[in-house]
């Protein structure tokens, strides 16, 4: 089973092409044009500047990656594109150019969820092959997740956040710093050389059995924190010991309440992804959280944590090579959920059905 995969829900313009090969998946080609950059003089992402960043990526990306790949189209068996959610303006110059290049190369056309995308990234890093049950926990700039993973297409919701995502509250705290935009990996910088106590942030929902997360009165406590000390940011003491301290309270939730989703739940993994999982003080975290609970934990490597194409390319191929059907992708979804099925049109098994469809499905309009 061999797929090309293309995601453009946010900044990145990212194409792969993965295999599955006796139940492994490997990636044969990974490539992600990285658009932050341009974004950076703005404070954050530009909707408009990333859309047209898209476009003008796209045709020389794909041809690249299938003459690196030394593939033709035909060698394809599908191309899995990204569906939702995300920018939508975004998506549908992702999703867009997949079908064409479909109905051009004769190659079926499926949607994959950018949040099933990353939480089964970890999995294709160990080339391992995906078991369930797991938890699952996604942290990126956009969403904070803990699934009970159960089977494909059987995800339950444990809790996420209810106002800013945990990379968000990185990036606007590093935004209160004037460090630039993205400020995660920044602030994990100045955390290295300051005390992780020296100031005690708000940790939120401290309840066992609430898997929600909130991280805005964290950030508005840093804010009042610069009010109060306007001249903060200046020392470099001061701000090693408030980056080491304010990802302190970050790490500190997210690894206690995916400590209590293992113990909830009985399972014995735990699967971390997502771009804020380059983090290494919340790989150690997490995993003194897995040993604590007596669970294993599986993390993506770091270019597979952040947006990339091989988690789109691989969640569809994993599919296709158990037989999980695949839905054509009729349209983007900006809020595509991860615990409602995909909408679009029946599901279809195989390669010959699939395109058959697929060009039924054309033909119609
Ligand atoms: O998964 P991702 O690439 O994009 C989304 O789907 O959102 O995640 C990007 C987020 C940004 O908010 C960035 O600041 C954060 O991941 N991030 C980090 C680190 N590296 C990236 N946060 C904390 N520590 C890092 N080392
Ligand atoms: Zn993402």
């Amino acid at each position: 089973m061999r797929v090309l995969g293309i995601e453009t829900s946010c900044d990145e313009s990212a194409v792969s092409i993965v295999e599955v090969q006796h139940g492994k998946t490997g990636v044969i080609a990974n490539v992600v044009s990285s658009q932050i950059r341009l974004h950076q003089q703005f404070g954050g992402i530009v909707p408009e500047v990333a859309t047209r960043e898209h476009l003008r990526n796209l045709p020389q990306l794909v041809p690249g990656l299938m003459t690196q790949a030394r593939l033709r189209f035909s060698d394809l068996d599908a191309i899995a594109v990204t569906q939702g959610p995300g920018l939508a303006t975004s998506l549908l110059i992702g999703f867009s150019y997949a079908r064409a290049l479909g109905l051009a190369a004769d190659v079926p056309v499926c949607g994959v969820n950018h949040l099933e995308g990353h939480l089964f990234s970890p999995f294709l890093t160990q080339s391992e092959k995906v078991e369930f049950p797991f938890i699952g926990l996604i942290v990126s700039g956009g969403h904070t997740l803990l699934v009970h993973a159960k089977g494909w297409n059987n995800y339950v919701k444990l809790g996420g956040t209810v106002d800013d995502a945990a990379g968000e509250a990185f990036d606007k705290v590093a935004r209160l710093m004037d460090i630039p935009y993205p400020g995660g990996p920044k602030i994990e910088q100045f955390a290295l050389e300051g005390n992780p106590e020296a100031y005690a942030f708000p940790r939120s929902f401290p309840q066992k059995d609430n898997f929600n997360f909130s991280f805005s009165g964290l950030k508005t406590a840093v804010r009042y924190f610069f009010e109060k000390n306007p001249h903060a940011h200046q020392d470099k003491g001061w701000t090693a010991d408030l980056c080491a301290s304010f990802q302190h309270a970050v790490v500190d939730v997210l690894a206690r309440k995916a400590g209590n989703a293992l113990a909830a739940t009985g399972c014995k993994r735990l699967v971390a992804s997502g771009g804020v999982l380059c983090n290494k003080a919340l790989r150690i975290a997490l995993a003194q959280a897995c040993a604590e609970h007596g669970a294993s934990l599986l993390v993506a490597e770091a270019k597979l944590c952040t947006d990339n194409a091989a988690m789109i390319a691989a969640t569809a191929a994993e599919k296709l090579a158990v037989g999980i059907p695949l839905t054509l992708a009729q349209d983007i979804d900006p809020n595509l959920s991860l615990f409602t099925p995909q909408r679009g049109q029946a599901p279809v098994k195989n390669k010959e059905k699939f395109t058959r469809q697929l060009k039924q499905q054309s033909a119609a309009k």
